[in-house]
């Protein structure tokens, strides 16, 4: 129980990565508060998350308009009080090459990815300023320390989250509001099930063979560096960025 009476809003929830942390989270002991723009497998994960006496809300939340974030602050805010914990999770994958990809995707890759962020912190951070505590912890990628074809939108969108991170933890370490990252490697979950699907049969082999470890990490492997992350294990730890890539990154490159 190292969450235990946390509050911890988390975006992205409905699926794959956040799903994972929404459910260990719970089984730390902390009180979710899950957004997704999938409103409807939102309230039914968290409906199953509740089944054991779990308290997980569920908020409909697209991060990228303002209006729906602050309902999902405000969730957490109205009834709790309090929010320990912010994961920034919801991303989308949009692949292009940056002499083909249309200005509306690119502006909508970083509305969803990176600009989400700035929407998400600004209305958390003051109360966790207020409260002098608080963990926040945002999903970036490997893709920002590699090179990898056709995804300089998304790679960039994630190396401005690490760059984001760590200018926060610098100015907000003194409120005891920590600031972390973590970058995974390629994960089994829907968003690379849809790419497997777009980029054929052996997409899942190939994204196996980059990792040092030979195969794709799982949800509940990221989920677990959160964990960590969230609990006051990690009290010490803030402008960080935790890899869970398989030894992605220890490789001399990216293999096509
Ligand atoms: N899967 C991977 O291999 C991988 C690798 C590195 C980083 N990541 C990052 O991990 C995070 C989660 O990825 P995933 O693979 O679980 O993705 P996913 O597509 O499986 O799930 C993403 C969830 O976010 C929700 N979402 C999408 N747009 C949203 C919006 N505008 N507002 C609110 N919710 C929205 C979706 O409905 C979905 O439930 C993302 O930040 C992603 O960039 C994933």
């Amino acid at each position: 129980m190292r969450l235990k009476n946390k509050v911890a809003v988390i975006t992205g929830a409905a699926n794959g990565i956040g799903l994972a942390i929404s459910e260990a989270f719970v089984k730390e002991g902390a009180i979710v508060i899950a957004g997704d723009i999938d409103e409807k497998k939102c309230a039914i994960e968290a409906e199953r998350m509740s089944a054991g006496g779990a308290i997980v809300r569920s908020i409909g939340c697209d991060v990228g308009v303002m209006e729906n974030v602050d309902r999902l602050i405000h969730a957490a805010i109205n009834e709790f009080r309090r929010i320990d914990i912010l994961v920034n999770n919801a991303a989308v994958s949009i692949r292009g090459n940056i002499m083909e990809m249309p200005e509306g995707d690119w502006d909508k890759l970083m509305n969803i990815n990176l600009k989400s962020i700035y929407r998400t912190i600004k209305l958390a951070l003051p109360h966790m300023v207020k409260q002098g505590s608080g963990s926040v912890i945002n999903i970036a990628s490997t893709q920002a320390f590699r090179s990898w074809h056709d995804w300089t939108a998304y790679a960039g969108a994630k190396g401005a989250i690490l760059s984001i991170t760590n200018q926060l933890a610098g100015q907000f370490g003194e409120f005891n509001v920590r600031f972390n990252s973590i970058s995974p490697g390629a994960i089994l979950t829907p968003m690379n099930e849809q790419r497997a699907i777009e980029e054929g049969p052996d997409y899942l082999a190939r994204s196996a063979a980059m990792h040092a470890v030979k195969r794709m990490g799982t949800p509940h492997e990221v989920a677990m560096a959160a964990v960590f992350l969230a609990s006051d294990e990690a009290g010490f730890i803030t402008g960080e960025d935790i890899k869970v890539d398989g030894g992605l990154c220890t490789l001399p490159r990216y293999i096509e």
